[in-house]
């Protein structure tokens, strides 16, 4: 879709448009409350992005003691595949780095192929299995991690 979008900080306004997205995304989505929770925290980083007054996708991680988790993120279906999550994930990662993280973790559904190819292209590799951790419907996921030796030679060059 060739529309115009930009990226911003996350607010506590954006809670409904982020919920909604949410509901067309996921099978068992975060309800408002607890989406309405994390954008109310003071250790989570949070981008939206925009394209006019609405609010497209988002992603959202926490991070503590440079460690990050990616919590959440995704594009409202109508934008997808225009790079919005690219630009997002990018964005992310910079500031999230840029603040002194050293390593960025995530669970991704095992049969999310879309989101691990986006993954797996901004570095992030297998670390790990969590059996049965997703429901609706149960499914293992796949623990992904960005960092550690292999980025910090990156870095250091
Ligand atoms: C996964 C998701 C965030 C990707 O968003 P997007 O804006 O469409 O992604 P981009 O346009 O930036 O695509 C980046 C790369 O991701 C991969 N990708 C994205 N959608 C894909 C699809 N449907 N099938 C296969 N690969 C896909 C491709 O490698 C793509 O690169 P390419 O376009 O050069 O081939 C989006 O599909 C989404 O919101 N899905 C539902 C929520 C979700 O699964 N979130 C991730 C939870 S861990």
């Amino acid at each position: 879709m060739d529309v115009p979008w930009r990226i911003r900080r996350a607010r506590i306004a954006d809670t409904d448009h982020v919920a909604q997205i949410e509901a067309q995304s996921f099978t068992d989505p975060w309800p408002r409350e607890g989406v309405r929770a994390v954008l109310s925290s003071r250790t989570v980083t949070a981008f939206v992005a925009e394209s006019g007054t609405r609010v497209i996708a988002y992603a959202i991680a926490r991070d503590a003691a440079g460690v990050a988790e990616i919590l959440d993120l995704a594009v409202s279906p109508e934008f997808r595949r225009a790079g919005v999550a690219t630009a997002l994930l990018c964005k992310l990662i910079e500031t999230l780095e840029r603040g002194g993280v050293r390593d960025i973790f995530l669970e991704v559904r095992e049969s999310n192929r879309a989101a691990r190819a986006l993954y797996m292209a901004h570095g992030f590799s297998a670390a790990g299995r969590r059996p049965r951790y997703y429901r609706k419907p149960v499914e293992d996921a796949m623990l992904l991690k960005r960092g550690g030796p292999a980025h910090a030679s990156e870095r250091a060059e």
